[in-house]
């Protein structure tokens, strides 16, 4: 297997940037981010971060003793550089990247609240290596976020429906019958259709998009139900290919082929008006409110 040899450098990849944070004896706050960071003990459970001499935070570690070590997340990315290009000389990163500085139980340097896990740290010994200083320091406490909790592991005799989720069919479930009622029994939305036929029609489109709204109730347990649409095309591109589909099949009989008429025929649809459209859609769009109060009543998280 044939080689190149390349000049001493560092080539240990991947590895992943933290945020570490801590507290100067003024009481001031600082983040910087580290690259050279890692474990190299279990048992007292270490970690090793190395830091230049001329970081501003170089001063406050080797004064301090203490320091935390907070995990990344892709909404960090944006704090996790900018830590990593500003200085703690000029800008009080806490502050102007708007992270929560939270207690810490063992150390005086404080957690980032927005990071999922967070590791108190003692210095136990600095190694001056050449460019960057050796924090070796032991583990103090963890936190970890409640969040990445609540999963417990399943067991081969659970049922694959939580309570949460069962909540979520119910409510659903009955709000969609209370608006299919509505829909078929109410003169209103009868007036609404030339004939039986297109009234029905309608119905069959209220269901599909119903269920379609529904997609948007199951993506966070709480409101943030269109947060990371953009990072998700997925999710709205099945959203609009149904809602095509739906359309193109109620007025295929529209087109004057045979194919589009057995189209229409075969699922029994005819087109109908545009007030029957709206309606159908703002009837289905209720599922969303009525869900979040659901969310708010049983089935929410904090
Ligand atoms: C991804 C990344 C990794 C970094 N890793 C280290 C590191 O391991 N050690 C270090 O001294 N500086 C590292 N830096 C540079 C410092 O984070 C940067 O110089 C910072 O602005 C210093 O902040 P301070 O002046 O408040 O101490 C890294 C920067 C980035 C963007």
């Amino acid at each position: 297997m044939a080689k190149e040899t390349w000049k001493p450098g560092n080539m240990l990849y991947p590895l992943p940037a933290v945020l570490v944070s801590m507290r100067e004896k003024s009481g001031k706050y600082n983040i910087i981010t580290i690259g050279w960071a890692g474990t190299v003990c279990t048992n007292p459970p270490m970690v090793g971060i190395s830091v230049r001499p001329e970081r501003y935070s170089y001063r406050i570690l080797k004064e301090t003793g203490e320091f935390v070590v907070n995990l990344t997340t892709k909404e960090l990315v944006y704090a996790t550089d900018f830590c990593g290009v500003k200085s703690g000389r000029e800008v009080d990163k806490f502050g102007a990247l708007g992270l929560t500085a939270l207690p810490a139980d063992q150390v005086r340097a404080p957690l980032v609240g927005e990071s999922p896990v967070n590791i108190e740290c003692k210095v136990k010994e600095i190694l001056p290596l050449g460019s960057h200083h050796l924090f070796l320091a032991q583990v103090a406490a963890v936190h970890a976020d409640e969040k990445y909790m609540d999963e417990k592991p399943r067991r081969r005799d659970e049922s694959i429906v939580n309570k949460k989720m069962m909540a979520q069919i119910l409510t659903m479930g009955a709000w969609l019958t209370i608006i299919s009622f509505l829909f078929l029994k109410l003169p209103f939305f009868a007036g609404l259709f030339a004939n039986e036929e297109q009234h029905l029609t309608g119905y069959f489109v209220l269901f599909i998009v119903s269920a379609l709204f529904n997609g948007f109730n199951v993506r966070d347990d709480r409101f943030g139900i269109f947060r990371g649409l953009d990072e998700n095309t997925g999710f709205l591109k099945v959203f609009f290919i149904i809602i095509a589909v739906q359309f193109a099949i109620v007025n295929a009989a529209l087109i004057p082929f045979a194919p589009f008429r057995w189209i229409g025929s075969m699922f029994s649809c005819v087109p109908f008006g545009i007030q029957g459209w709206i309606a159908v859609i703002l009837l289905a769009v209720t599922m969303i409110p009525v869900d979040m109060v659901r969310k708010v009543a049983v089935g929410g998280e904090k």
